[in-house]
């Protein structure tokens, strides 16, 4: 791997970052399992035909897509997925699984964009997609579950900003009427806008540079030009929002950077990272993509959270991503290590989160590691215990060491961990 690209690559697989991660991870997974969702695993590379479809006149197509050939005759061009939405519509238009198929996956994504923090050209997507049913209250549900995801995470100041894209029986016209309204004011946009809004004007009204804002303050907008059944829908979401409880924000500005959506579409920002880069998570309805992809129309809608991003605004806010040890108890074996080899093979059987040194430490060296492991229990064996058939059991957070036959040792660390909690 070159420099520059681990440069803006973070990596959440592996090392002292790992744990933290994995717990964010496991929450996500324990909240979309608990509301009926499976685990889908996409390639990391497809026919790029099917990213194609992201949009052509988004960056993410345009710009930032990692894309090669290989070794086919003819060879195939093949692309790294730059985002995990287009790879699970494919996947439902081959495989055609029962409707609604409710999916999670956690995926490397990859963006050749300018690396820098919060934007990496390896970042990694928690996300949900649900396919098979437009049921405004889906949108609701699907919006909560992420929601309530950032809740239990020490992030405070999150925003959800919600907006609807319509379809295509309304976004034409007011496609049409915004295009109209940008080439009158051409020479206010910003250098990259004035030449490309007709590209796809509806990027304009999420351009960051002053000289767009500007210019679009008056601009029309999409949500005033909903038409009967977009408006029905966008109010029966927001309705399912009040009901659970979410707080959200209407952005008539919110557009999203890719081209797939309709309808409802939403992002959460954290109010503690820099604005080009605060968006912790995003996603929306794409009624039209398994279509576009070669399938029966099927809507679908989904999330997608970035870890990488996840981390940064927890940091920026003072809190770490740090979830409990996984833990329990520690094996300091100083007779060699195999009764160490033993007694965490039994610990573990018995479903407690057991951990041991290596490399037969010293008894101080062993104890530290214990210390730093997260444990609740240091379980010690000796030569003496070794000989009167025992082993100590040491409270790590406190409390005195006792000592227990060794075929109690199971009982016993379970009494001391179940005491604590
Ligand atoms: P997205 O907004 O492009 O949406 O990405 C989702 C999240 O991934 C962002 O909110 C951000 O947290 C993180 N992210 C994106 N790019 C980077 C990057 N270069 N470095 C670090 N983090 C990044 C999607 O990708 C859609 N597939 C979401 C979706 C699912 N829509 C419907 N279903």
């Amino acid at each position: 791997m070159s420099e520059a690209f681990t440069a803006g690559c973070v990596q959440f697989t592996a090392g002292p970052d790992a744990a933290p991660n994995l717990q964010v991870v496991a929450d996500l997974v324990r909240r979309a399992r608990d509301a009926g969702y499976g685990l889908v695993i996409s390639p990391t590379f497809e026919d790029i035909g099917v990213f194609r479809r992201v949009g052509e006149s988004t960056d993410v197509v345009r710009k930032e897509m990692y894309d090669f050939y290989d070794k086919g005759d003819p060879p195939r061009h093949l692309a790294l997925r730059p985002e995990g939405t287009a790879s699970v519509v494919r996947a439902f238009v081959q495989h055609r699984p029962a409707v609604p198929w409710k999916t999670w996956y956690v995926a490397p994504s990859f963006r050749y964009e300018r690396a820098q923090a919060g934007r990496y050209r390896q970042h990694h997507q928690l996300g949900v997609e649900v396919l098979g049913t437009e049921d405004p209250l889906l949108d609701a549900e699907v919006i909560a579950l992420l929601d309530g995801f950032y809740a239990e995470l020490p992030l405070r100041r999150v925003t959800l900003h919600l907006n609807s894209l319509g379809d295509d029986t309304c976004r034409p016209a007011y496609r049409a009427e915004l295009e109209a309204f940008l080439a009158a004011r051409a020479d206010q946009l910003c250098d990259e806008h004035r030449t490309r809004f007709r590209d796809n004007p509806l990027r304009v009204l999420d351009c960051k540079d002053p000289d767009c804002l500007a210019a679009t303050k008056d601009a029309p907008w999409q949500l005033d030009r909903l038409c009967g059944p977009c408006a029905t829908h966008f109010a029966t979401v927001r309705a399912g929002l009040d009901a659970l409880g979410v707080r959200f924000s209407i952005d008539k500005r919110l557009v999203r950077g890719l081209d797939y959506y309709t309808r409802t579409t939403f992002e959460f920002t954290a109010e503690a990272l820099e604005s080009a880069q605060n968006a912790v998570g995003g996603g929306g309805r794409y009624d039209k993509l398994a279509e576009d992809l070669g399938g029966p129309p099927t809507p679908g809608i989904g999330f997608g959270t970035g870890l990488e991003r996840l981390r940064m605004a927890c940091a920026a806010e003072g809190a770490d991503l740090v979830g409990p040890s996984p833990i329990d108890a520690f094996v300091v074996d100083t007779t060699g290590g195999v009764a160490a080899l033993r007694l965490a093979q039994r610990l573990r059987s018995a479903g407690i989160g057991t951990d041991r040194a290596w490399d037969s430490r010293s008894f101080k060296a062993q104890f530290k590691l214990a210390d730093r492991s997260g444990a609740r229990v240091a379980v010690i064996v000796g030569p003496d215990e070794a000989a009167r058939g025992a082993v100590a059991l040491k409270p790590l957070r406190g409390g005195e060491q006792v000592e227990v036959p060794d075929e109690l040792v199971v009982a016993r660390v379970r009494e001391m961990i179940d005491a604590e909690d």
